[in-house]
């Protein structure tokens, strides 16, 4: 059973931990916020949210999953048993099944464009085009790479393929051994690209657009997007951290792991300011460039276009965009395995097998839905978009409202406690102030997420 099964090392949980929360979010979303949302001040609200919000929230799913040492189901019924708790897990698991169905695309999309620079196609009688057309030519590349039927399924089902391949070496052998080799690539290969688009000519504008704030562009909305961010690149809601605690031996410091990822992640985002936002501003690009998928797949090779050597730089980053979202989709997909392993007995090769056949289908209709099934909609939104929007609008603060609800409220008592102090071997003197903030503030601000939603 997976409970019994831990990670090997400290760096190894590590990894797999920032792995899971280093993900497209950090990478694409996070730029494409904080254009939205006005630059600098919207780093600035997201930075408090990381570290007065999502950290606490964390740790409670931290707490969960090492305390109850089950899958995030599961955890419940052995903290609360004979409850209706192991709803709030069950939601979680939904969630988190519903993302990896339409995120398998996304990241397919990004081993299919790196596959394509590597390869040369990207760039095939591009080369000769400028300005204006240089654009158009990577948005009818884009035409054919997302919405054509058969390549973006194609690779989506060979990244469902590669995950599936991850989890069956299993916990330490699948899991741990990937993110220890990718991780470390990741970072490198940021640092690398951040150094090329800090050194173009004009790219200080960027930087001040990305790092000098104003401050009357925040908004109540501007603060929930924050909010809703920050949430999403810790991973927060998904079950992924409450399965992977249950993976951490008894001695992990709960705390130094959540304060290590949460940096980490902030790393990356702001990174990652620091390379499309002085690219963009170096190019003049307008900021429709940075809106959606427009960002990484048009804007970006354009801006690669325009440089010495595109197809490595090109390489280098869609590599970069493929390892964030491989070890996140790894985690989120852990979460069910887990799930089956755990609830049903199943063996791991079965688990694996099991959880994979229905997301092979569903992601398969979300590919689809930019292409043949585009007109097939339900509530105005293609099934890509009502998956994007039913987890990230609704199930997600659900979920993570319970969690602190449950986590604030009605564990059991001393759980927090006892997970934080590591049962009373060590001092910890974050237990008072972070069950303060998931009992009171988190609860009230993740609900203003919800409330905004709907207006
Ligand atoms: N923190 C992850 C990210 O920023 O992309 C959240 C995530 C999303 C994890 C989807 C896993 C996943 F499949």
């Amino acid at each position: 059973m997976s409970s019994k099964i831990q990670f090997g090392t400290k760096i190894g949980l590590i990894a797999a931990t920032v792995g899971s929360a280093i993900g497209l979010g950090n990478v694409w979303r996070f730029p494409a916020e904080t254009q939205a949302n006005g630059g600098a001040a919207f780093l600035l609200l997201y930075i408090v949210c990381v570290l007065c919000l999502g950290i606490p929230v964390m740790l409670a799913e931290f707490s969960l999953g090492r305390g109850g040492r089950s899958d995030a189901v599961g955890v419940f019924r052995k903290l609360s048993p004979g409850k209706p708790w192991w709803l709030v897990g069950a939601v979680a698991v939904l969630a988190s099944y519903l993302i990896a169905c339409y995120y398998m695309v996304v990241a397919g999309w990004t081993l299919e464009y790196l596959w394509h620079s590597v390869a040369g196609g990207l760039y095939e009688a591009v080369d000769t085009a400028s300005g204006e057309s240089l654009r158009s030519a990577f948005d009818v590349k884009m035409d054919h790479y997302v919405c054509d039927d058969v390549n973006p399924l194609i690779f989506t089902v060979l990244m469902i393929v590669v995950n599936a391949g991850v989890l069956l070496g299993g916990v330490q052998k699948g899991i741990e051994k990937l993110s220890n080799i990718l991780m470390p690539l990741l970072f490198v290969i940021l640092l690398a690209i951040c150094y090329v688009t800090l050194t173009l000519p004009d790219a200080g504008e960027g930087v001040r657009y990305f790092l000098e704030p104003d401050f009357g562009r925040i908004t109540p909305r501007v603060v929930v997007n924050a909010l809703g961010q920050a949430f999403f690149s810790l991973s927060l809601g998904m079950g992924i951290l409450i399965t992977y605690a249950s993976y951490y031996p008894a001695d992990t410091n709960l705390t130094r792991t959540s304060v290590i990822v949460s940096l980490l992640s902030l790393l990356v985002a702001v990174l990652m300011g620091l390379i499309i936002f002085p690219a963009v501003k170096s190019f003049g690009l307008d900021n429709e460039s940075l809106e959606g998928a427009t960002l990484v797949f048009v804007t970006l090779p354009e801006v690669f276009a325009q440089l010495p050597w595109p197809r490595l730089w090109s390489s280098l980053f869609f590599l970069l965009l493929f390892v964030a979202a491989l070890t996140s989709t790894v985690s989120i997909t852990e979460v069910t395995v887990a799930m089956l392993e755990d609830r049903l007995g199943m063996r791991r090769r079965t688990a694996v097998l099991t959880a994979m056949a229905p997301l092979l289908l569903l992601s398969s209709l979300c590919s689809l839905s930019f292409g043949s099934l585009s007109s097939a909609k339900l509530f105005g939104l293609t099934i890509f978009n009502l998956l994007d929007t039913f987890t990230t609008d609704i199930l997600l603060p659900v979920g993570s409202i319970a969690v602190c609800i449950y986590m604030g409220w009605f564990a059991p008592k001393g759980l927090l406690a006892d997970e934080l102090s590591n049962h009373g071997s060590r001092r910890s003197r974050w237990t008072a102030p972070v069950l303060f903030i998931i009992r009171y503030l988190a609860p009230v601000m993740i609900g203003l997420i919800l409330v905004f939603n709907y207006m």
